[in-house]
């Protein structure tokens, strides 16, 4: 496949990120680099602190950059002012964080709905409709995020993330607040919505068990690429686990 094929839905180049606290710097992300293909999952794999959540703001446009530029689904982030970047962010871009960041007081349904602009109107029925049936949150439709397993908000957290039906999905730990089989089962869904529907995901993660869910894993360290760790779809956690620590302690930049 080309390198530099234009029609990626998303190119991270150059990208460098610095958090000032009075005297004190932090350079979250530096001179990061990383192309997402159509309908590939990928991982991007640290341990805390390396910039992990700051690329994926990064990535969403979520915060300012001190270098370097963000193309998502042809656009460059940068380019947007803030109405026309939240508009363009709905309808290209679903967001799952670690904690669901469900509303409490709305039913799973109401949460799902949440997103979805006025315009959708006659179609909203159906496509929720359908999330909650691919999504096996059928039954669970009426109630609230509290009387929801871990699994079940997440399960609801990712219908709501892809209510505007973006091509691009960004995850930060999804996994990292459920046991081991909830969270195998997020990773299958995950999955299925690439290999199924052709989605790009780009998900987070500090765990071997999680990232060999995905066709690359990006490695970052103190806010740099390292390297790039290819699963070949084997799904092996040891392998993924010892390439891993390999990469951090050879400290290659590649
Ligand atoms: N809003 C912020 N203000 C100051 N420093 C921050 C902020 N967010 C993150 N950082 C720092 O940037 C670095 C990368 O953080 P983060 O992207 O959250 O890492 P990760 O998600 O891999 O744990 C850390 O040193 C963190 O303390
Ligand atoms: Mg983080």
């Amino acid at each position: 496949m080309n390198e530099h094929a234009i029609g990626d839905p998303l190119v991270v180049e150059h990208v460098s990120k610095v958090y000032r606290q009075g005297a004190a710097e932090v350079n979250a992300l530096d001179d990061v680099n990383l192309r997402v293909r159509p309908g590939e999952l990928v991982a991007i794999m640290g341990a805390s602190g390396s910039g992990k959540s700051t690329l994926l703001h990064a990535m969403a446009g979520l915060i300012e950059l001190d270098a370097g530029k963000v193309i998502l689904a042809g656009q460059n982030l940068a380019e947007l002012s803030d109405g026309p970047l939240t508009r363009f962010r709905r309808d290209n871009l679903g967001i799952v964080f670690q904690a669901y960041n469900l509303i409490p007081s709305l039913t799973a349904e109401a949460n799902i709905r949440l997103p979805a602009p006025k315009s959708m109107n006659e179609r909203l029925d159906a496509v929720v409709e359908k999330l909650l049936e691919q999504l096996g949150m059928t039954a669970r439709r009426h109630h609230k995020p509290g009387a929801l397993s871990g699994g079940e908000q997440q399960r609801i957290a990712i219908a709501r993330a892809l209510v505007c039906d973006p091509a691009i999905l960004l995850a930060d730990e999804p996994t990292g607040s459920l046991d081991s089989v909830s969270g195998t089962q997020i990773c299958e869904l995950l999955r299925s919505l690439v290999d199924d529907q052709g989605r790009s995901i780009v998900m987070v993660t500090h765990e071997a068990h999680v990232a060999m869910w995905a066709d690359r894993i990006c490695v970052l360290k103190d806010g740099t690429n390292l390297t790039e760790l290819t699963t070949d779809g084997r799904r092996d956690p040891q392998t993924v686990a010892r390439e891993y620590q390999e990469a951090l302690g050879a400290g290659v930049i590649g």
